[in-house]
């Protein structure tokens, strides 16, 4: 059986390292604010937002949520952020994505000042990453390289492959393996021959939003493979395609009218990985936990502690 790489426990030893830290600034009478900006009503977004603001809690972060209508403006947008740019309480802000179609994106994520940059992906901290500059990381690649250190899984010298080239998954988690010495390749949906690509990988990172679609024929036996996946199947016909008619799975179906699995094949991975990440439970509770990470350092850097 492959080592299962636990996120929750990765997530709250994580956690128990914050807690003194953000009893220290508290104790100077300045603890840590994050912002959490969730425009319109995704109930997808909506329970991310939620997990967050609870995190932000358990932690004694002080957090403000912000929820603006799905008809804002991208003007408007501008403003709420520049306000919170401006709130002496507040060290992070994360706007929530995706923003609807009206509002241009990237001018709402470079709005946030950089200092207050959570979620690690103002243009100057993805400059500072490429540069290989301290700064605020990415949550989501931050907490991958997390799991891949607190599991002492070697990563220099080793092939990484990541499909998908996202802003917020693909390239800074391809940059942070780069980092650490890892020989690189980034795939996208137009890589020839995707599954020989996948093959060559020690480490597969897969972050494309497609439920299951890398199957045992991508995976190098022995490989640590990472999935970023979290796609809701709500066909029970599906359930029992991707799950080979689990009856344990159709049963949790039908107790909840949905499953949730990765971009990697659920049965397959435990086939062929030496170590992977589950769905649910193996990347998704570390991005929060760097979200908290982010917020922590940024208050710290406020106080003058670092
Ligand atoms: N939506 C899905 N993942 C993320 C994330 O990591 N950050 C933000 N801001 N929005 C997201």
């Amino acid at each position: 059986m492959p080592l299962i790489l636990d996120g929750n426990r990765i997530r709250d030893d994580i956690k128990s390292e914050l807690k003194p830290r953000v009893e220290a600034l508290a104790a100077q009478g300045a603890p840590p604010g994050l912002a959490v900006v969730l425009v319109g009503n995704s109930p997808a977004s909506e329970i991310y937002v939620r997990n967050k603001i609870k995190a932000c809690h358990d932690l004694g972060i002080y957090s403000d949520s912000i929820t603006p209508p799905g008809t804002i403006s991208t003007e408007e947008l501008l403003a709420t952020v520049r306000d919170l740019n401006q709130r002496p309480d507040l060290d992070g802000i994360l706007v929530q994505l995706p923003l609807p179609r009206q509002v241009d994106t990237k001018r709402i994520l470079e709005a946030v000042t950089p200092a207050k940059d959570a979620d690690g992906i103002h243009p100057c901290n993805v400059g500072r990453l490429v540069a290989g500059l301290p700064g605020p990381r990415a949550c989501t690649p931050a907490g991958i390289l997390e799991v891949l250190r607190r599991y002492q899984i070697p990563v220099a010298g080793k092939r990484a492959v990541v499909v998908g080239r996202s802003d917020i998954v693909g390239k800074p988690v391809a940059l942070l393996l780069l980092h650490e010495h890892a020989t690189v390749t980034i795939c996208h949906s137009r890589t020839t021959d995707l599954a020989a690509v996948c093959r060559e990988a020690d480490i597969l990172v897969v972050a494309m939003g497609k439920a299951a679609m890398i199957t045992g024929d991508f995976i190098r036996p022995g490989a640590t493979v990472i999935d970023v996946g979290m796609n809701r199947i709500d066909s029970r016909d599906e359930v029992a395609r991707i799950f080979r008619n689990s009856p344990e799975k159709l049963a949790s179906f039908d107790r909840r009218g949905s499953v949730l699995v990765g971009d990697v094949h659920p049965l397959d991975v435990v086939e062929k990985a030496a170590a992977y990440t589950p769905v649910p439970g193996g990347v998704g509770p570390l991005t929060i936990a760097m979200l908290m990470v982010n917020t922590v350092a940024a208050a710290e850097r406020r106080a003058g502690v670092c």
